[in-house]
């Protein structure tokens, strides 16, 4: 018994002694490590008459139990001097110079994207938007594309499940804006598209901004002739276009635009055409009293040649080498 209070007395003096966290865990070891003072006494139970053992047990670890609460408190202290006499030491020198947080800038899609809608909302067109996860009704039958018809498999649509899918295009937003607000109607759609699709030229989501105007007495020269604006006004000069008979099931009739690309080749920017009386039908709209005219165009495509990006996936890649040009 007395044996234990010696060593109880002797950690504490050692305890007192310890000026750093390093010393202290020295002290820890030498008293409650595997080989430790006290931990070899409680080892040690084992020798004595089974009737003393729990008194010297209960002695042990009560001993045990004043280091410990010891040591934490003395350890807290040495560590709060430490702290203390590491702030009185270091001033702060406020002539040094700063870090400045660094601004972000704007993502060049969302810069195309700004731009084409401010020509559009320019001409008077309202932005509307819809929903990415689309249905088939909106993305295909209401737009005159039927069951089993091979424009269907060429949009490569991710499916999700039973009669959801995400939106192969922006042209849905046709059908939902008609249905909810009628004719006339003067809009572009802008937004998220996904194709299952991956290469130099396709990314699995792009972006497309989507047009719509329905009125009485819309020809296809009023198409030709806000295309050609919208496109002058975009590239912010003269440019040359070439309108090239094509089929969208959604359109009748239907042309791809090409713009005369370093008056030698003809690339093509987007798809328009006169809406199918169809589509007008689906919409509750009387095609003997309405006509119209839709256009729809990848925004990935006009920043390519707008800034001269040889590779679309370098938009998605968030590369900051390649985004802080644009900022
Ligand atoms: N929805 C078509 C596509 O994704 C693009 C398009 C073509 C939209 C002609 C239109 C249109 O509104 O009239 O390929």
């Amino acid at each position: 018994m007395n044996k234990i209070s010696e060593i109880l007395k002797q950690s504490i003096n050692d305890l007192e002694d310890a000026v750093s966290p390093e010393e202290i865990d020295k002290i820890r070891i030498k008293y409650l490590g595997k080989k430790g003072v006290f931990t070899s006494e409680l080892k040690k139970l084992a020798e004595i008459p089974k009737e003393k053992r729990p008194e010297f047990g209960q002695k042990i670890n009560d001993a045990k139990t004043v280091f410990m609460d010891k040591l934490s408190s003395h350890s807290s202290e040495i560590e709060n001097k430490l702290l203390n006499d590491k702030l009185n030491q270091k001033s702060i020198d406020v002539t040094l110079k700063g870090f400045r947080s660094e601004t972000g800038g704007r993502h060049p899609i969302s810069l195309v994207r700004a731009k084409i809608e401010k020509i559009f909302i320019n001409s008077g067109y309202k932005i509307k938007t819809g929903p990415e996860i689309e249905d088939d009704y909106h993305n295909f039958t209401a737009l005159n594309i039927p069951e089993n018809h091979p424009a269907k498999a060429m949009h490569d649509t991710f499916y999700l499940g039973k009669d959801k899918l995400l939106r192969t295009h922006t042209s849905p937003v046709q059908i939902r804006s008609l249905l909810a607000e009628g004719a006339p109607i003067r809009i572009i759609a802008p937004g998220k598209v996904y194709r299952c699709d991956s290469d130099q030229t396709h990314t699995p989501m792009f972006h497309q901004i989507e047009g719509l105007v329905i009125g009485k007495d819309i020809s296809f020269a009023n198409l030709k002739s806000v295309l050609h604006e919208f496109v002058e006004s975009f590239f912010e000069r003269d440019v040359t276009l070439r309108f090239r008979p094509s089929y969208f099931p959604f359109t009748e009739p239907s042309a791809e635009v090409d713009i005369l690309w370093d008056e030698e080749k003809w690339l093509e920017i987007l798809g328009c055409g006169m809406v199918h009386p169809n589509v007008l039908s689906n919409a509750k709209i009387d095609p003997k009293i309405y006509s119209g005219y839709a256009f729809g165009m990848g925004i990935e495509r006009l920043a390519m040649l707008y800034y001269g990006v040889k590779d679309l996936r370098t938009f998605f890649d968030n590369d900051l080498t390649f985004l802080r040009q644009f900022s």
